[in-house]
């Protein structure tokens, strides 16, 4: 691979930054902190050469005095005055696409923190890297600060993966904790999490599930050896999740989580992302606040679980600086690991094939003959019941519109999904049933 300014004079790298928001300016503040250890781990400085964001005239609290300013982060992808771009712009498209582009070609290496552009254009942008010869690092895109991508795509190199995945979406993770600790509601524990730093530019992109989807499918890609498909993770989000579902999870002694999971199975992958009831005692369910935790299973490695700060500046920018590390030092790998050619095309199975517990709660108006009718659809479905819940709500998480309805809980024995769905939409049909039902699936951890 071409590593511009590589050579005998150890040149300092270059880099320009598009992007001076929470990680854009983490990144700078790093480089400058700890300048002297960086060079000497790289083997030469790393210095910002330029810089490009949309406002100029905006007060960011760091010093950009002798720096060249682009107003159009593309002039980055061919000014000469620097080696690598550093893309910090967010979104799939726009002008963070083009920049990532436009740099590969011109055959600058590139630096992104962008999840959703590796998910959603990470084959593509692989091809023009290695055609171009130039690297194509993405680390932080995955759980912010843990080494995650050079765990699974290094580390475990050797290995046959069969199942990764974890808590990927620091601000989900941060609101699921605070409603548990603290009980206060969904809307202001997020405006923290933004204030934080922690959420992305439309945040229904980390309440929705989608952030953790774009990791997942870039963990599953350099996992099972494919090329990255974002349209085959099925994705939920925690919007529905309240503190009637919290409650009766302790009670059954789980906590909720935000989980991305990939597996790979004789029918192909499965890659989901959804809330999952898991038990108290299991190591990812004392992951709390904006950790991140990530497990990978092999063949030859058993189980490994890595955890740490999956967003907000500063764990962001260690692992961007990282990748700027590896890339003045010349130590860089295939983008998926492999390259293009010598990827599997293994297939991916839908979300109606998971085998699981399942966790239903319902709204039932409390009349003789209810529960006996619930059971009957189920029998008639299939699904084995392992356990159930009926009394009334805690005082602060009673609800429901009906005033006699009152919440059950039922947690099956392992069930097929699509066996699950086709039991709750007969459940939901029945006149005693008053509010749509919560299905949460249960994961061992
Ligand atoms: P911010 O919204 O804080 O910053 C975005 C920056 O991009 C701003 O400086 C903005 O300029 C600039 N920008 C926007 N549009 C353009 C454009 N057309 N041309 C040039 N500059 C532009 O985002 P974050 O720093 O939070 O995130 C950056 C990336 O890192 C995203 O891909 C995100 O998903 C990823 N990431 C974020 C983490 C986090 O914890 N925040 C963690 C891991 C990854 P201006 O300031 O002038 O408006
Ligand atoms: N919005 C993301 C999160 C940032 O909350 O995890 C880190 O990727």
């Amino acid at each position: 691979m071409t590593v511009p300014g590589a050579g005998p004079a150890r040149a300092p790298l270059r880099i320009g930054v598009a992007g001076l928001g929470t990680v854009g300016v983490g990144v700078l503040r790093l480089l400058e902190a700890n300048a002297e250890l960086i060079a000497a781990r790289a083997g030469r400085p790393i210095v910002i050469a330029a810089v490009a964001a949309r406002d100029r005239a905006r007060e960011r609290g760091i010093d950009l005095a002798g720096l060249r300013w682009h107003e159009d982060a593309c002039g980055l992808a061919t000014d000469p005055a620097i080696d690598v771009v550093v893309e910090l712009i967010g979104g799939a498209d726009g002008a963070a696409r083009q920049v990532v582009e436009a740099a590969l070609a011109a055959g600058r290496p590139v630096v992104t923190a962008n999840k959703a552009l590796i998910a959603i254009h990470g084959a593509a942008l692989a091809a023009i890297a290695e055609r171009c010869g130039v690297p194509l690092c993405f680390e932080a895109a995955v759980a912010g600060g843990i080494p995650v991508i050079k765990a699974v795509r290094e580390g475990l190199a050797a290995d046959r993966l069969t199942r990764v995945g974890g808590i990927l979406n620091g601000t989900c993770n941060y609101i699921l904790t605070a409603m548990r600790e603290s009980g206060r509601d969904f809307a202001t524990i997020l405006a923290e999490a933004q204030a934080l730093g922690y959420a992305e530019a439309d945040p229904s992109t980390d309440i929705d599930g989608i952030d953790a989807a774009h990791k997942l499918a870039i963990l599953a890609a350099l996992a099972f050896g494919r090329p990255v498909d974002f349209g085959s993770v099925h994705v939920e989000g925690i919007r529905a999740i309240g503190a009637l579902d919290i409650a009766f999870a302790q009670e059954l002694g789980y906590r909720i989580k935000l989980l991305g999971i990939a597996r790979l199975t004789e029918a192909g992958v499965e890659a989901r992302v959804h809330p999952c009831l898991v038990p108290q005692t299991a190591p990812i369910a004392l992951v709390e606040g904006v950790f991140n935790a990530v497990f990978a299973e092999g063949d030859f490695v058993g189980r490994i679980m890595l955890e740490g700060r999956g967003a907000g500046a500063g764990p962001t920018a260690s692992a961007v600086v990282a990748d700027l590390i590896d890339i003045a030092r010349g130590t860089t790998v295939p983008v998926w690991g492999a390259n293009a050619e010598q990827l599997s095309q293994v297939v991916s199975v839908p979300i109606g094939e998971r085998l699981g517990d399942y966790y239903l709660r319902l709204h039932v108006l409390d009349r003789p003959g209810v529960i006996a009718e619930i059971a009957a659809i189920l029998r008639d479905s299939g699904v084995s019941l392992k356990s159930m819940l009926q009394h009334a709500a805690p005082d602060d998480v009673a609800g429901g519109d009906a005033p006699d309805a009152v919440p059950i809980v039922l947690v099956t024995h392992q069930t097929r999904e699509v066996a699950m769905r086709r039991a709750l939409d007969l459940i939901a049909a029945l006149d005693v049933v008053v509010e749509p039902p919560a299905m949460i699936r249960i994961e061992a951890g």
